[in-house]
This record gives structure tokens, sequence and C-alpha cells, in this order.
């Protein structure tokens, strides 16, 4: 995990006036934004879990997919993703395009972004399980069938999945036990009775 320790302030401490999005789903590895910083990192407190239905993205209002959403977990361990410093210039844009992204439910929340050089405040999007389009939790034999029949203007639900779990690996030592229990039962189910 880099450093913020040689961040451009050079004090460690974030830019002026830039902001720090934590990333931990689909931001992985679709940014589409700029940003000037990013780093490994987690947050406490969190677990990632496929219990948002997707209706506009992956899936249909007929055949809603599930995506991840953050929910609370209470003395939870680390959540990791990737933390992307966005410059003071590009904030408002960048979080007016994303709030349009992600309107099937996530609003922003504040967290402590864990990074090599210390903690950090930082933003992040979860669906509230109010939201219209939370399915909440089910068991993981109907996650998968959901998933693996689902597809919307973003493409398979399979494929997002495909795309965490590798976006996960890349990160190194960022195990997540739902998202790949999820992922090695739809890639091998043979291998998962
Ligand atoms: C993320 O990758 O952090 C993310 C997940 C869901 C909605 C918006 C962002």
């Amino acid at each position: 995990m880099g450093s913020i320790a040689d961040s451009p302030s050079g004090t460690g401490q974030p830019s002026a006036d830039s902001v720090w999005l934590f990333g931990y789903g689909s931001l992985l590895w679709k940014t589409e934004f700029p940003y000037q910083r990013r780093e490994q990192a987690f947050i406490t407190g969190w677990a990632r879990r496929f219990w948002q239905g997707s209706a506009d993205h992956r899936g249909t209002p007929e055949r809603p997919g599930r995506v991840v959403t953050l929910v609370p977990v209470p003395d939870g361990g680390p959540c990791w993703g990737a933390a992307f410093e966005i410059p003071a210039a590009d904030r408002e844009r960048v979080f007016r395009q994303l709030d349009i992204r992600e309107q099937g439910g996530y609003e922003r929340i504040e967290v402590g972004l864990h990074l090599d050089g210390g903690t950090i405040p930082g933003i992040c999007y979860i669906a509230t399980q109010d939201n219209p389009n939370f399915l909440g939790p089910d068991s993981l034999d109907n996650i998968c069938r959901q998933i693996r029949s689902a597809s919307g203007p973003s493409g398979k639900n399979l494929d997002y999945v495909l795309e965490l779990q590798r976006a996960l690996a890349k990160l190194g030592g960022a195990a997540d036990q739902h998202v790949e229990e999820i992922y090695r039962r739809l890639v091998a189910p043979s291998q998962s009775a």
C-alpha cells in the first residue's frame, strides 16, 4: 500500500479542498472521473454485501440484478477498497456526475479512511435500507440465481461480479468472503454444493 506522506501538500494531509472518495464496488474498475491520487484503503464498521437491486445498470425493473452496497456491522473488520483524491477544481462536477450514475438508491456518507499514512476523512456512496431498490439479504443460492439471470444497460450482472473479484484480487490482501463465495458459486457451481 502506498503512503500518503508524499501527497502533493507534503504533509500527509489532503491537499487544500480536495476530497477523498472511497470506492468498494464499480468505482474500483469503472472510475470515470479525474483523481490525483489513488491509494489502497479500508474502512471499518461496514461490510460489502450484494444486497442492492439494480434496475438501471445490471438489471431491469422487471428483472433487477444485484450489486454491492455497504451495510453497518458494529465492530466490523476492514472492508477494503480504494481511496481516490479528487482535486478541488473537479469535486463539484465529479459528485454531480456520480450522483446521476448512482441515482438508483445510493447516497453519500462520511467515513474515516484508513490509508497507509493514517486515517483521513472521506466520502462513500451507500444504498440505504429504505431505498426502493434495496433487496437485503437472501441465501447465496438465491443471490447467485438472480445474478445469473440479470442483465442491464451496463452489461451482465455476472460480469459485474467477475470485475469486482478481479479488482479486489488486484488490490492484494483485500479478501472479501462474501464476494469470494458468490464468485466461486458463479464460476464453479459444481464445487460449491
Ligand atoms: C463504489 O464503488 O464505491 C460504489 C458502489 C456503489 C455506488 C457508488 C459507488
